[in-house]
């Protein structure tokens, strides 16, 4: 099969790679682009550990080729943190001891960050905020404390640095 030049933008850097027509964003992101904090669980789509930002929602990186990402803005989670500040989700994922593996921690944070952007400023239910997060799975946490890091940022608990 022929391979292509694509043009990306991930978090906010252009990027050029060869590939084949076929390969799937998450490759393209951990490694082509070596950006290792996005994880690969399942590759069938159930378990959110590959989850990134595409134009702003999430997308589950197993489940698009990287050539349908061409021109779009993805944002993995290495692009949360600007200039050294971390963003409000990841304060509040550490106050809250929201991980323990932390395998599903980036797709935790990019689900959230979606969520989080979409609300402006209307303040979710918790059944909201659980449905958010429902495509990505935690083997270790129990869920509450990620819930509680979300609704404290949804709440206005923190603000950027
Ligand atoms: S690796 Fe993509 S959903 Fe599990
Ligand atoms: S912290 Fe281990 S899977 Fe979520």
């Amino acid at each position: 099969m022929e391979k292509h030049i694509l043009r990306l933008k991930v978090n906010g850097d252009e990027y050029e790679v060869y590939i084949h027509p076929k390969t799937l964003l998450a490759e393209v992101i951990r490694d082509h682009l070596g950006l290792t904090g996005t994880k690969r669980g399942c590759d069938t789509v159930s378990c959110g550990a590959c989850t990134v930002n595409v134009e702003g929602k999430s997308v589950k990186s197993c489940s698009v080729l990287a050539i349908q990402c061409e021109g779009l803005e993805v944002t993995t989670v290495e692009g949360l943190e600007v200039n050294g500040k971390l963003s409000q989700i990841q304060r509040a994922f550490l106050d809250n001891g929201s991980y323990q593996c932390g395998f599903c921690t980036p797709g935790m944070l990019m689900s959230s960050t979606a969520f989080l952007s979409e609300l402006e400023g209307k303040k979710p239910s918790e059944e909201e905020i659980r449905e958010s997060i429902e495509g990505n799975v935690c083997r270790c946490t129990g869920y509450n404390s990620i819930v509680r890091a979300i609704d404290a940022v949804a709440q206005g608990k923190y603000k950027e640095e």
